[in-house]
C-alpha cells in the first residue's frame, strides 16, 4: 500500500481517484482538511475499503509514525501544502509551518520508519515529494524554459517555502540515504480546483455574473498542465524514477493569463451563453497587480519524456474544455466548497 498526504485537495484528490481507476492497491490518505481539502472530492470512494482516510497534519510526527507502523506503506507521496500565492502574501506563517516544518516532521518520521525496514523493503521504498516550478523564479520573455538544473530563485513566500521543502528532501537523500524523488510541475488545472485560483475563479465568477479579475496587464505567462497528466507523471516517476532525482513536469503550454481568460469566456459563451446574449468577456476587469508577481514560468519536461517515456494526454485546448464542462456539471460542488471562510477571503483579496 501507499500513503499520500494532502490528498483531499485539488491535485491529491485527482491522484487518489486516478489511482483507484487503474489499481486496487490500498492507499492511506492523510489530510488536515484545511479550507482547501474537501472530502466531497473523494465521495465516489466512500465504499471502497482500499481507501483509508485519516484526518491529520503532516507536522504531527507521532501520528505519522503510528500510521507508518500500522500500514507499512511501500511509498509516501507528499502533496500536503499551503498552495496559494496570494494567501502566502497576506499570511506567510501557515506556509512556513506546513510546507517547511511539516515536511521536516514528515521526513523525520519516514526516515525512522525506513531505517527499520528489512533490506528488501527498504530498497523498494520511495518518498515522492510533489513540488512546483515556482521555486525556479521568474523567466524573461526569451529565456529558455526551466530545466532541473536551474538555480532556485523563489520570489513569493509560497515558492520560498516550497523551495525550502525541496532542499530538505534533497538533504535527507544525501545525508541519510532516504530514497527520495522530487517532481516540479507547472500550473495545473482541471476538476476539483479550488475557486481561488485563476481558472476556476474565472469560471465561477463568469457564471455568477461577477468581475473576472486580471492582475496588472494580464500578460504574465504560466505553463498549464491538465491535472490528470500531472497525476500520470507522478505515477510514472514513482514507478521508474531514479533515486534522488528531480523531474520537471509540464505540457509545453505557455499562455498569457488574459488569453486563458479569453479562452474560458469563448467556451462558456458556447456551452452556457449569457441570457443577455453578451460575451462573458465583458466581465473582464483589470485589478491591481500581485506584489512581486512572477512574469513568466515555463517547464522543460525533456528529462521526464526521454528518460521515463511520459507524455501528457491532453492539449490545453482539450483539457480546458473538459474543465469548463466539469464546472458546469458540478456547480453544487463549487457552491459547497465556497463557504463563509471562502467569502471572507474574496472580500479581503478583491474588496467589494
Ligand atoms: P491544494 O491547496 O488544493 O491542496 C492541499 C491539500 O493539503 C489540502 O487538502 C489541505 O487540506 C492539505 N493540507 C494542508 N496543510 C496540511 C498539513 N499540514 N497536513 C496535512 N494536509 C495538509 O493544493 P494542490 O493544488 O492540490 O497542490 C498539491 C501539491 O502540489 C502542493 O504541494 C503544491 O505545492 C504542488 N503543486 C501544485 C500546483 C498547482 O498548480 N496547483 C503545481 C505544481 C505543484
Ligand atoms: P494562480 O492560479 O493563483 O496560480 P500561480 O500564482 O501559482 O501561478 O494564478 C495564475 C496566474 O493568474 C498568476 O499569474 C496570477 C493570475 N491571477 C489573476 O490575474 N487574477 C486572479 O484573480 C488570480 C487568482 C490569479
Amino acid at each position: 500500500m501507499i500513503l499520500t498526504t494532502g490528498s483531499a485537495g485539488f491535485i491529491g484528490s485527482n491522484f487518489v481517484l486516478d489511482w483507484f481507476a487503474v489499481s486496487d492497491e490500498p492507499l492511506v490518505n492523510l489530510d488536515k482538511l484545511t479550507y482547501a481539502g474537501n472530502l466531497e472530492n473523494l465521495a465516489s470512494l466512500q465504499d471502497n475499503p482500499n481507501h483509508i482516510f485519516v484526518k491529520g497534519d503532516i507536522g504531527d510526527a507521532a501520528l505519522i509514525r503510528q500510521l507508518l507502523q500500522q500500514h507499512r506503506p511501500r511509498a509516501v507521496v507528499n502533496f500536503a501544502a499551503e498552495s496559494h500565492v496570494d494567501r502566502s502574501i497576506h499570511g506567510p506563517e501557515d506556509f512556513i509551518q506546513t510546507n517547511i516544518v511539516g515536511t521536516f516532521h514528515l521526513l523525520e518520521a519516514v526516515r525512522d520508519y525506513c531505517s527499520g525496514l528489512p533490506e528488501q523493503e527498504k530498497a523498494a521504498f520511495r518518498f515522492l515529494h510533489v513540488s512546483t516550478d515556482e521555486v525556479y523564479g521568474s523567466l524573461g520573455k526569451d529565456d529558455p524554459a526551466f530545466r532541473e538544473t536551474n538555480r532556485y530563485e523563489p520570489n513569493s513566500p509560497y515558492s520560498a517555502s516550497k523551495a525550502a521543502s525541496d532542499h530538505l528532501v534533497r538533504a535527507y537523500h544525501h545525508t541519510y540515504g532516504l530514497p527520495v524523488l522530487t517532481t516540479n510541475c507547472s500550473n495545473n488545472y482541471g476538476p476539483y480546483h479550488f475557486p481561488e485560483k485563476l481558472i476556476p475563479l474565472c469560471i465561477q465568477n463568469a457564471l455568477g455574473g461577477k468581475p473576472l479579475p486580471i492582475y496588472g496587464d494580464g500578460q504574465q505567462i504560466r505553463d498549464w498542465l491538465f491535472v490528470k497528466d500531472h497525476c500520470s507523471a507522478i505515477r510514472r516517476v514513482l514507478e521508474a524514477g531514479q533515486l534522488g532525482e528531480v523531474y520537471n513536469v509540464g505540457g509545453w503550454n505557455e499562455k498569457a493569463n488574459l488569453d486563458v481568460v479569453y479562452t474560458l469566456c469563448d467556451i462558456l459563451d458556447e456551452l452556457s451563453p449569457r441570457a443577455d446574449g453578451q460575451s462573458y468577456k465583458t466581465q473582464i476587469t483589470f485589478v491591481t497587480d500581485r506584489p512581486g508577481h512572477d512574469r513568466r514560468y515555463a517547464i522543460d519536461a525533456t528529462k521526464l519524456e526521454r528518460e521515463l517515456g511520459w507524455k501528457p494526454a491532453e492539449t490545453f485546448e482539450t483539457g480546458i474544455r473538459k474543465t469548463v464542462r466539469w464546472y458546469l456539471d458540478n456547480q453544487e460542488w463549487a457552491s459547497n466548497v465556497t463557504s463563509g471562510a471562502y467569502r471572507e477571503w474574496v472580500g479581503k483579496q478583491y474588496g467589494a
